[in-house]
């Protein structure tokens, strides 16, 4: 008890990238006990897991025992994460905006659980951050996310030949890449060029079948939603699915 206590709070300090900043840790028993209240408030009635398939299933429990370490997704986009995973038909995955590792470990974890395939994940890591900002990316800076290592991530996803860590700018860094038809691709870049450049990728690369699970939906990162606001109105084949809580799933009805 005490001790799980205490590795969830190193976590969290960990994944703080304001973790050395004395005034941000000053505040961080208030924050918390907004937070505390704001869950209290907004999540009436609470979220029901009597009988949830995935939360029983001991694949996925020992993914989540490991992923949340290195993630910033919470527990229901993770969930979604796995079920998408196991859905899709045949094809490679990808994640686009991979940070310290967690969600594609926890995709590297969905695969050996399911059917084999290559995932390929990009971030620039710790040269990285962003290429370019728009107003509707008010919610980030350029240098945001430089707080992880393209050597970690290797490192914590080498037990699974089947991943490949790229390091750079998505689609640039897949220019001489042939990743063959995606199957799911996880797009988790947070902005509006970014989305506008994945999306216009993954168009005509879309395996069968196939879906994009996008995350920071309906979060107030407008450069998201414009992307794929826009997106939709200029390929009206692909139909977005609001996903609780902040994700989105888009799908090509020609594929399905
Ligand atoms: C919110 S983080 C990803 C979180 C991660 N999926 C997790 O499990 O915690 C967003 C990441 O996208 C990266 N990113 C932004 N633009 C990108 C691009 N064009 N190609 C690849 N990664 C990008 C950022 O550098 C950052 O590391």
């Amino acid at each position: 008890m005490v001790a799980n206590w205490f590795s969830d709070n190193l976590t969290r300090w960990q994944l703080n990238s304001r973790r050395w900043d004395p005034l941000h840790l000053l505040g961080t028993p208030l924050r918390r006990r907004r937070f505390a209240a704001e869950r209290r408030r907004l999540l009436q009635p609470p979220v029901d897991t009597g009988n949830v398939e995935v939360l029983h299933n001991p694949a996925y429990q020992a993914s989540i025992a490991q992923a949340r370490f290195h993630t910033l997704l919470d527990h229901p986009r993770l969930a979604n994460l796995w079920n998408y995973a196991q859905l899709v038909g045949p094809g490679a995955f990808l994640e686009v905006g991979s940070l310290r590792g967690g969600s594609a470990l926890h995709l590297c974890h969905a695969i050996a659980a399911g059917t084999p395939r290559p995932l390929h994940c990009f971030d620039p890591f710790e040269t990285g951050g962003f290429a370019a900002l728009t107003p509707d990316d008010e919610l980030f800076r350029l240098d945001d996310f430089l707080d992880t290592s393209y050597a970690r991530v290797r490192q914590l996803l080498a037990p699974f030949p089947f991943a490949h860590v790229h390091r750079g700018f998505f689609p640039a860094a897949a220019e001489n890449l042939n990743l063959g038809p995606i199957a799911l691709c996880h797009l988790d870049v947070d902005v509006y060029l970014a989305t506008c450049e994945s999306l216009a990728w993954l168009r005509t690369r879309l395996a069968p079948r196939s879906a994009i699970l996008i995350d920071d939906v309906n979060r107030r990162c407008r450069g998201v939603d414009r992307a794929l606001a826009e997106f939709t109105a200029a390929f009206p084949e692909f139909l977005l699915l609001p996903l609780f809580p902040s994700q989105g799933l888009l799908l090509n009805r020609n594929l399905w």
